[in-house]
């Protein structure tokens, strides 16, 4: 049983937990994530471990409660346990000095990019991290990815706080104004993901992405997490989760996202007392298709 220490509530659906799991906080590189299973009943769902604390043995946990199961650990309180933690899982991101890296995050995705930024700037690169939401009530972890970066630049799709413009609009300001990227991570929505990328590949800039897709047993051996990279199969969470950007097959991956919608939808009703929280859901799973 792994307990909950504390937990935040960053907007109406995304939460912050840090969580006891001293084993998984001294081995955990960036790039990782954890297995978690909630209850007895529990399904198995991966999430990134956003930060670690060796000393004090936690991991932190920021998620978008956007299924049944991020749901009902959303509304977990500190003291709470978690039955099952499985990690560190995945590949850790490659760390070296490359030059001047751009760290780009996406919505919930800017969670994941948050490690990745911080072991990249201690390795001696100097860090642009771009970070952007739909609107200001979604954009989350400023003040940590600003800690992490040499310069932050904030954007909102439609304009309610930061720069107005998605994402890939922010990159491009970058690339234009002359600054040398060596490399660029990002992460977010798959749409967001595809899109970066088509830019980064139309400057030549070698790219990263990490992949959310459905796992099951996160060991390589079920196949529910396979992606077409480069043409041939790879396994997000034992070969992943992350990929050269240009060589993912972004539409075969958004697919097989929605395969069980239905199902999860119909799950998603059972908590339908909470209304915000369901439309919220729903909408990050329209993003998702
Ligand atoms: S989750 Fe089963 S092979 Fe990756």
């Amino acid at each position: 049983m792994y307990k909950i220490i504390s937990r935040e509530q960053f907007s109406d659906c995304v939460y912050r937990l840090v969580v006891d799991a001293p084993l998984i906080a001294r081995s955990r590189k960036a790039g990782q994530f954890v297995v978690l299973i909630i209850d007895e009943k529990g399904e198995r769902f991966p999430l990134t471990i956003c930060d670690a604390d060796p000393q004090k043995g936690t991991i932190t946990l920021v998620f978008q409660s956007v299924g049944k199961s991020t749901m009902q650990l959303g509304q977990m309180k500190a003291g709470d346990k978690i039955k099952d933690i499985v990690g560190p899982l995945g590949k850790p991101t490659h760390i070296e000095k490359y030059g001047t890296v751009v760290c780009i995050g996406g919505g919930i995705g800017i969670a994941p990019v948050h490690p990745i930024a911080q072991a990249m700037r201690a390795a001696g690169n100097k860090v642009i991290s771009i970070i952007g939401a739909r609107s200001k009530n979604l954009l989350i972890l400023e003040p940590e990815m600003r800690k992490a970066s040499d310069e932050l630049i904030v954007g909102t799709d439609d304009g309610s706080y930061g720069k107005k413009g998605f994402t890939s609009d922010l990159l491009k300001e970058i690339i234009n104004r002359g600054d040398k990227i060596d490399l660029a991570v990002a992460i977010g929505p798959v749409p967001m993901m595809k899109v970066v990328c088509g830019v980064t590949k139309s400057y030549n800039l070698k790219t990263y992405i990490s992949l959310n897709a459905m796992m099951v047993d996160a060991t390589g051996m079920c196949g529910c997490c396979r992606v077409t990279v480069g043409g041939k199969t790879k396994f997000a969470c034992v070969d992943g989760p992350e990929f050269d950007g240009h060589q993912v097959d972004f539409d075969e991956l958004q697919k097989r996202l929605r395969m069980y919608v239905t199902q999860e939808n119909q799950a998603v009703e059972e908590f339908r007392h909470n209304p915000t929280c369901v439309d919220l859901a729903l909408e990050a799973e329209r993003q998702v298709r």
